[in-house]
């Protein structure tokens, strides 16, 4: 009898984990989303020549999102869509939406059709718009940032979002090297770089495996 009332309740515990343990890992399943995103960007990887981001970065702003679990996305310079369908493919996992923006309206065309193709055009809220203006404009709160777009306007850019990035959010950018002189040392990008690394609520790593892209984590809000 006693070995019964052990049983009956072990089965629903079971079931329980089973069922909890099912749904944790949906979102790493092959679904058919994935399977598309994948044919997608297999079968287009020799069209981004319009200074679309190599793989290999949008596989880090990829992972970045996911493993922080962000939902409230930015990206300033669509242009095609490469970087933009590794970020909402991101979001597709944690249930969040990118707002992305370019000024170049056979670009931001361009982009819709890949966002569609790609099967990821509900994550991703596409404007075109001069991002100078409309970055100051847009609310937020973000918890995740990728600037990409004219390159001396980096720390505009940064300055407008600061308030509207969340603590623990994160802010990249790209085409960044801090290898002293040179690509991250002149111009908008070494500029902004400087200033980013001045402030001491932010931590700021650059990952050189592709384009070169900061990473500057918020850890608190001043
Ligand atoms: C380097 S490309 C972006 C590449 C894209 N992130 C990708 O990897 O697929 C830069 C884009 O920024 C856009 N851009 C430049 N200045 C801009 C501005 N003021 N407002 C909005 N977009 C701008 C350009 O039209 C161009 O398409």
């Amino acid at each position: 009898m006693r070995s019964l009332n052990l049983f009956t309740a072990f089965i629903p515990a079971v079931l329980i984990f089973l069922t909890t343990n099912a749904n944790s890992q949906a979102p790493d399943r092959n679904s058919a989303l994935d399977e598309k995103v994948r044919k997608f960007l297999s079968e287009n990887s020799r069209q981004w020549y319009d200074m679309n981001v190599p793989a290999v970065d949008g596989q880090l702003l990829y992972d970045i999102i996911v493993k922080n679990n962000y939902k409230s996305a930015l990206e300033i310079g669509t242009s095609t869509g490469h970087s933009g369908i590794w970020i909402a493919w991101a979001l597709s996992k944690t249930g969040g939406k990118l707002i992305t923006i370019d000024i170049d309206e056979g670009r931001h065309r361009r982009a819709l059709e890949n966002f569609r193709q790609a099967g990821l055009s509900e994550y991703i809220d596409a404007r075109l718009a001069d991002a100078h203006s409309l970055v100051r404009e847009l609310k937020g709160p973000f918890d995740f940032v990728f600037s990409d777009a004219d390159k001396e306007w980096y720390k505009n850019y940064f300055i407008d979002i600061d308030p509207k990035l969340k603590t623990g959010g994160c802010f990249t950018a790209h085409n960044i090297s801090d290898r002293g002189r040179g690509y991250g040392g002149y111009g908008g990008q070494g500029e902004f770089l400087n200033y980013v690394r001045s402030l001491k609520n932010y931590e700021t790593t650059v990952n050189s495996a592709g384009g070169g892209v900061s990473i500057s984590y918020k850890k608190s809000d001043k």
